[in-house]
């Protein structure tokens, strides 16, 4: 061994880890010029065997050569990793226009998108919006808006009473309740409209259900008149049904109103009710400390599910409350 020839070792390592093209050539290379067999470690095991002058001389070659060696080894490796990661990055590009596979997260039930439409478009108007609950004290049911006990027109919804009877407790049969509530809360003037679910026991067929929505309004100011009702209910419709609709006022009777009307829209060849409506009665002002000398107010009450039947020319009432998803999908997710 002498010092030509380490060096031509560290050259043909070096010449060779340059030549490699893959990381895996470069393994073999690494295998060849530093591995047990290769020349270098060969050299490094017979130093020992040398005289101590040999020792120090070639010893100090073979160290110079091995570091070398490592060095080329590094340079080469770092060059071929980057190579890779460079490959890599192009390859493995990620095409964020593909479409995404749609997990379905559900949405809004069209009842539940209708409410707040509706909702919106009276809080524009400077209304707010009260809800109150579903089981519902007789006496805010009925009561309070002038239908006493004995009065026929308690029989003019049918009632879910429940148990036991002596609580007096109903499943609230419309949202008119609420609106004693607001007036019992709130002093005049008063904007307020009442969206929530009502009970009645009635079949559930082509435009009724035993549980359904509806929508109540209800404006107590100075100088309310039935014109103001009018004017609201028509703008209420043109936005619910379109610039064309075609509405009718039906003198009719709650005793919570005077006068009543039944407000009906034309749908599918014929006029369907779409709700109730007058001016409140003064007795229902007074049981709520209104002074009627100052105050006058209006009030209607719609079913939601009719209205979405007539806004989407839906004929029959089973689709809505079935809560079929071909149904429901069709209206979006309206979130
Ligand atoms: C009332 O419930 C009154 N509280 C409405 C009212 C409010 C009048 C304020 C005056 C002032 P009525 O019982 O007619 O009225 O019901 C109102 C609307 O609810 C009906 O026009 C209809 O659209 C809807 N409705 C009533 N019963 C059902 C039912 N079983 N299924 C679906 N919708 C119904
Ligand atoms: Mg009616």
């Amino acid at each position: 061994m002498n010092a030509q020839e380490i060096q031509g070792w560290v050259d043909s390592a070096d010449s060779a880890f340059k030549a490699c093209a893959t990381l895996d050539d470069l393994k073999s290379a690494r295998l060849l010029h530093t591995g047990d067999k290769s020349y270098i470690s060969g050299a490094s095991r017979s130093l020992g065997s040398l005289s101590p002058d040999e020792k120090i001389s070639l010893g100090k070659l073979v160290g110079e050569a091995k570091a070398s060696i490592a060095n080329s080894l590094e340079a080469a490796t770092k060059r071929l990793e980057d190579e890779r990661d460079k490959k890599m990055l192009a390859e493995e590009i990620v095409d964020i226009t593909l479409p995404v596979r749609r997990n379905h997260q559900g949405g809004l039930h069209p009842i539940s998108i209708i409410k707040n439409d509706i909702s919106d478009f009276f809080i524009e108007q400077g209304y707010f919006v009260e809800e109150g609950p579903e089981l519902e004290s007789g006496w805010l049911n009925f009561d309070a808006l002038n239908i006493p006990a004995d009065h026929p027109a308690r029989t003019m919804q049918d009632t879910f009473f429940v148990e036991p009877l002596e609580s007096g407790m109903v499943l609230r049969t419309h949202t008119s309740p609420v609106q004693i509530r607001t007036m019992l809360t709130k002093k005049p003037p008063i904007y307020v409209i009442c969206p929530g679910r009502t009970f009645r026991a009635d079949e559930l067929d082509a435009t009724h259900s035993p549980v359904f929505h509806q929508v109540e309004g209800l404006v107590v100011d100075r100088g309310i008149t039935m014109a103001h009702l009018k004017g609201t209910l028509d703008n209420f419709a043109r936005y619910m049904f379109g610039p064309d609709v075609t509405t009718r006022l039906r003198p009719s009777f709650f005793p919570f109103t005077e006068p009543s009307a039944e407000v009906d829209v034309f749908f599918n060849g014929r006029w369907i009710e779409w709700g109730g409506c007058g001016m409140v009665n003064p007795r229902v002002l007074q049981t709520c400390g209104i002074d009627t000398k100052e105050f006058s107010g209006f009030a209607f009450g719609m079913g939601l599910e009719r209205t979405l039947m007539v806004r989407h020319g839906i004929t029959d009432m089973h689709d809505i409350v079935e809560g079929d998803l071909r149904f429901t999908r069709q209206f979006g997710v309206g979130l």
